[in-house]
């Protein structure tokens, strides 16, 4: 059932073209497909032609124009197989027409209906519930297809061809594997643009959405356009079709999908006004718009050899867009916000019973492997080896990739080749970062002698499933040093550990210098270093680094937190005083105040007690966590109602970066003047809020005091008919339920008229939003988990993927208590134990439970 990397081979056939004719009918859409094949002379002779094929019905299928009668080939479930006795051993087309319901696909794989509309998802291995085809990505060839319909919009890949009444036709000339087709048919409008290429060639931009939404469409638009010119600007990539689509749909699995010149996005992704998209709406759909945009480079014209690859597309498409975004905004505060997720995903990820290497060696069901770890983890180990070749070496690396490997399905060991020979750099034992699990835990402790500094590096990755023993890996760890007066005595310098155990010394100081260590967080691990709460005062005082300078007052609130669960120690001044210092700090970037004011999650909190070896307990987080920000609104009072008067921008709202960070320090403030003015100015900023970041943001603060409840019902009569909106309703009431609360506001939510939970967005949004709420779903009598895990069972059979993915929810489940852990283990077991589980959720509930 589990598929191995190890056990590779080149496909038997190669496709030189594809044709398909399309006749869409809601519960009957026929497909004809004529396939050129051609025997790969790179693999062994003879072999039968075998098609993926899943819920399909085959009306008829031809070899070389003679039919395949029944006995000349085997039909399975997974696919149609033709004896290598029937073939030619020359050239031949294979045909066939089949049937599939699209109606009836409420997996939202394949070909599928969202709100009346036709609509294709093929990644990873869609287009075998499509037709019969070799559905792997090594398998690539141009595409040909004619759409035969009334759907006003008919839409797939490439170039518009011929049009009529009722047909469409469409030619992508690049070849492709197929996980990359696209079909859309349905009554939509487009929000136009155009775009020239540096070289000339215009290409039109076109947003498809429904009619109604086409003036929520400019900033999708806008970035595009910026995300086309930044890849030529900074990776020399240009767009290389007439046109250029994207549609919204608003039952998707995922955030969105690369299809060549066809992209697919989950609507929240897409549509925006300032009235019902936040700040972090914009910059969501910012950096997706993008991310998409760039796999037409990484991912479509250079794919992946195999799904083990997948990082290789993944995770230098999410590094690009990181760049991206750090460009259109701020660089330290992308980064810190980059990292802010990584922690609270993929470190979770990799120190729990899901820990995979950035490249698996095998899987069970690979749509479980769009991970944190594959797409996040895997952007930085490309940022690490950005670091150690250099800007230079990178820019070279990457131009040889792309002129090396334009039209290939490739590996890793491609990817890495390419470092190598245009940097000349060993990269054997950087490697390791593909394959090995776990995140690395580097101790640090150091000494002072007759004017030389020495720092004492240590690496140990812990164990993670499948992988007892680990190797030491290449650590890039930038280090800058500052003097006690805070002036930089040693600026940024990156010390490469690559042993178990290596010291590092400088020499020529005048006293013992404050290190600022593992700046711009140059590598996914966790630094362990024992340290005083006056020299994290001193580095968020005076740290250069302007993520290490956030991250010395992040380690001082969580030390701080850590000492109120466990000792229920008052927060100490050394903390307050530092804190009021950033706050009156004016020559901060606000929306940098806005994250260093924030406090840690009660997750994230979690996270690190358990790594001290202390079993967190939920409750006691969450109070701890509700008296400090009560401590600090305490100690700001004299600072707070300025802030929260001077960060308010006059004028209509603009969705910008400055601006945004405005309103994010705004409402840093505006939480902590709840907890004094019991949400006196929160009530009045949701009375008069002409936005949603202000409205939405003082109902969340309202709610989080005890307030809020008539607020939620004028929300709900303003934006009954917008889903997006609907869906920010729910997840709000889920996520800060109080903690006793939480399951039965949830469980009341699921039985509200407008809980469509086959949507997976307002699915997520209700379900999901009990998971974010820490304390709420691990209230001790379980009742979160039981209500989690009626809810995933009764998705399953609907949407396999969706539940599978949420599954992980429970997987932390082995950092709580004796009590918990049992009733976690209950209900994922229950989970298990159901009858005719999917495949996807049957893998998931097996390796959090540690039984596959
Ligand atoms: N390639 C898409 C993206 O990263 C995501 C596809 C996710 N597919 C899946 N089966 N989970 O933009
Ligand atoms: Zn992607």
């Amino acid at each position: 059932q589990a598929v191995y990397l190890s056990d590779y081979t080149p496909p038997a056939y190669l496709v030189d073209k594809v044709s398909l004719v399309f006749r869409l009918d809601p519960a009957a859409t026929r497909v004809l497909s004529r396939i050129e094949f051609r025997p790969n002379p790179d693999a062994a002779p003879g072999q039968p032609l075998v098609l993926d094929g899943e819920k399909l019905k085959l009306i008829g299928a031809a070899v070389a124009g003679e039919a395949v009668k029944d006995g000349d080939h085997t039909q399975t479930d997974t696919g149609l197989t033709i004896p290598a006795s029937r073939l030619p051993a020359e050239p031949f087309v294979f045909e066939a027409e089949v049937e599939i319901d699209p109606s009836a696909n409420t997996a939202l794989e394949g070909l599928y209906m969202s709100n009346g509309m036709y609509c294709t998802q093929c990644e990873a291995e869609g287009f075998r519930r499509i037709t019969y085809y070799p559905d792997r990505p090594d398998v690539m060839a141009p595409f040909h297809v004619r759409i035969e319909s009334d759907e006003k919009v008919l839409l797939s890949n490439g170039n518009p061809g011929a049009s009529g009444d009722g047909f469409a036709e469409w030619t992508d000339p690049w070849p492709k594997p197929a996980y990359l087709f696209a079909l859309v048919a349905g009554d939509l409008v487009a929000a136009k643009d155009s775009f020239t290429t540096r070289s000339g060639t215009p290409v039109e931009l076109g947003i498809w959405v429904r009619p109604g939404d086409e003036g929520k469409c400019d900033y999708a638009l806008d970035a595009l356009k910026r995300s086309m010119k930044w890849d030529e600007d900074v990776y020399g990539r240009e767009y290389d079709l007439d046109v250029f689509n994207i549609v919204a749909v608003d039952d998707f699995n995922m955030g969105a999908m690369e299809n060549k010149g066809l992209n697919v996005f989950n609507s929240k992704y897409v549509l925006a006004s300032p009235s019902t998209a936040t700040d972090m709406d914009y910059e969501n759909i910012e950096g997706i718009i993008a991310h998409e945009y760039f796999h037409n480079w990484t991912g479509n014209r250079i794919t992946c050899r195999d799904w083990f690859q997948l990082c290789l597309k993944e995770g230098l498409t999410v590094f690009r867009d990181q760049q991206f975004s750090g460009d259109m905004r701020s660089k330290p505060v992308k980064r810190i916000q980059d990292v802010l997720q990584l922690r609270a995903r993929q470190f979770r990820e990799d120190n729990g019973p899901l820990a995979h290497p950035v490249r698996p060696s095998s899987y069970i069901e690979i749509n479980n492997f769009y991970t944190a770890t594959v797409y996040e983890k895997g952007a930085e180990v490309i940022g690490m080896l950005k670091r150690l070749v250099g800007d230079d070496g990178y820019a070279k690396a990457l131009d040889l990739y792309f002129d090396r490997h334009d039209g290939d399905a490739a590996t890793i060991e491609d990817w890495l080749a390419v470092f190598q020979d245009a940097t000349g750099r060993d990269l054997s034992q950087f490697g390791r970062w593909y394959t090995q699990a776990g995140t690395p835990r580097v101790t640090v402790t150091d000494d002072f002698k007759d004017g030389t500094y020495t720092l004492h590096l240590k690496q140990e990755t812990p164990a993670t499933p499948g992988q007892p023993d680990k190797q030491p890996q290449v650590i890039p760890v930038a280090v800058g040093l500052l003097n006690p007066n805070g002036d930089e005595v040693q600026p940024t310098t990156v010390l490469e550990l690559t042993e178990e155990q290596q010291s590092f010394t400088f020499d020529g100081l005048s006293a013992k210098p404050v290190p600022s260590i593992l700046r711009g967080f140059s590598a996914p691990v966790i630094l362990d270093r024992k340290t005083t709460t006056e020299e994290r005062a001193f580095l968020l005082a005076h740290d250069t680094d302007p993520f290490n300078k956030w991250e010395a007052g992040r380690a001082l609130a969580k030390d701080v937190l850590a000492r109120m669960v466990t000792d229920r120690a008052a927060p100490g001044p050394a903390y307050l005083d530092a804190l009021e210092r950033v706050a009156r700090d004016e020559t901060l970037d606000p929306a940098f105040r806005a994250l260093a004011l924030r406090l840690p999650s009660e997750d994230d909190m979690a996270q690190t007690l358990f790594d001290a070896g202390v079993t967190p307990d939920p409750l006691a987080i969450h109070d701890a966590r509700e008296k400090l920000m009560l401590a600090l609104a305490e100690h700001l009072s004299s600072v707070l109602p300025g802030l929260y008067e001077d960060m308010s921008i006059p004028g209509p709202y603009s969705p910008d970066s400055k601006a945004a960070g405005c309103r994010a320090l705004r409402q840093t403030a505006l939480a902590m003047m709840a907890r004094l003015d019991d949400g006196k100015t929160a009530a009045k900023q949701f009375r008069d809020a002409d936005n949603m970041t202000e409205q939405l943001g003082a109902l969340g603060v309202l709610l989080s005091v005890g307030h809020g409840q008539e607020e939620l019902g004028t929300f709900y009569r303003q934006w009954q008919l917008d889903r997006l909106v609907i869906d920010k309703w729910f997840a709000l009431q889920s996520s800060l339920a109080a903690p006793g609360k939480a399951a039965d506001t949830t469980l009341a939510l699921t039985r509200h008229p407008d809980f469509d939970w086959k949507n997976p967005n307002r699915f997520r949004s209700v379900i999901g939003g009990l998971a974010t709420n820490a304390a709420g779903f691990h209230d001790p009598s379980g009742a979160s988990y039981e209500l989690v895990a009626d809810w995933l069972i009764r998705l399953d059979p609907m949407n396999p993927q969706t539940t599978a993915r949420m599954t992980t929810m429970f997987e932390t489940w082995n950092r709580y208590d004796a009590d918990r852990q049992a009733l976690m283990r209950g209900a994922l077991q229950r989970i298990a134990a159901t009858r005719g589980l999917s495949r996807d959720t049957t893998e998931m509930v097996g390796r959090i439970l540690g039984s596959a």
